[in-house]
């Protein structure tokens, strides 16, 4: 990056400033990571292969149309969270921020280090934002996952359950995607169990004036997307079964697939 006269290093500084700003006892489970993680993921998860455009480079969620998609509704608390930062720290794009915030989140729970490069620009207008309706659609099922994951962005099935493991962090709110409540009992420890839960929990259809979505038997109290339901039928679930069995495995793969993410449509540039 031209504009760079800093040390090699330069990210630590920015990356201590994130991981310290997290905790937040008034934000939902008390932390800013989950809905950070997400803003990173939906920077990135637009991209199309045969296309060649989307992706996190751009940071173009900056801009109204793509801020206003409702797929990407309550990322603003996320967008919000980082502007000290940025604020702190500009000469850091905002396409790099992003997605570097997004793997300092998932360290930060307790997740593996992701080999994040810089070196992303932002790009300067309302016209670069992607087509709308790209980001999947909780409400759909396996073919659908297929659609956005394998055909559209060119992951395999296995990175595709690698990456949909996220949901073990985070919630969902009534009030930004219609569904509600956490997928796991410690929402912001990044650890294998969406996988666990999936597969031992009894799942019922939540019965309630709200979006069709499952929780458990019991208590009613932790829950799963249709398309997280998905991922029990094959081709998707001997990856839920190995990662359920295996959480240094699912680390290493989520890691490398996360990592493929935020790349998407990232122009090539020397090792920043
Ligand atoms: C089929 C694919 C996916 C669908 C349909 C989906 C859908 C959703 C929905 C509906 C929410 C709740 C939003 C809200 O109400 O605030 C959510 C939250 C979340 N998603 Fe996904 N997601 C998918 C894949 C992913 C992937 C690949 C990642 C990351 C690698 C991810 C990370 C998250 C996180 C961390 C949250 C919690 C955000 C918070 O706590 O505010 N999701 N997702």
């Amino acid at each position: 990056m031209s504009t760079s006269q800093a040390s090699p290093d330069k990210y630590t500084q920015v990356r201590e400033d994130i991981a310290k700003a997290f905790p937040n006892e008034d934000y939902d489970d008390g932390s800013f990571a989950p809905v950070v993680l997400r803003l990173a993921w939906h920077a990135s998860g637009t991209y199309d292969k045969d296309h060649k455009d989307g992706g996190s480079d751009g940071a173009t969620m900056r801009y109204k149309t793509e801020a206003e998609d409702p797929a990407n509704a309550g990322l603003e608390h996320a967008r919000h969270f980082l502007d000290p930062i940025k604020a702190k720290h500009s000469w850091i794009s905002y396409a790099d921020l992003w997605t570097l915030a997004g793997c300092v989140a998932v360290e930060h729970m307790g997740g593996p280090h992701i080999e994040w490069t810089g070196g992303r620009r932002d790009k300067g207008n309302e016209t670069d934002c992607p087509p709308l309706g790209r980001l999947p659609d909780g409400a759909l099922g396996k073919d659908h996952v297929l659609d956005v994951f394998v055909s559209r962005m060119g992951f395999t099935v296995q990175e595709t359950v690698a990456l949909i493991g996220a949901h073990t962090v985070g919630r969902c709110h009534a009030d930004r995607s219609g569904f509600d409540g956490p997928w796991t009992y410690n929402p912001t420890r990044f650890s294998n169990q969406f996988y666990k839960l999936l597969l031992n929990v009894t799942w019922v259809e939540k019965k309630w004036d709200g979006p069709r979505q499952f929780v458990d038997e019991d208590e009613g109290e932790i829950m799963m997307l249709p398309t997280d339901m998905a991922l029990l039928e094959e081709p998707f679930r001997q990856y839920v079964e190995l990662y359920a069995k295996d959480q240094q495995k699912f680390f290493d793969d989520f890691s490398a697939a996360f990592l493929k993410l935020i790349e998407l449509g990232v122009a090539k540039r020397s090792k920043m």
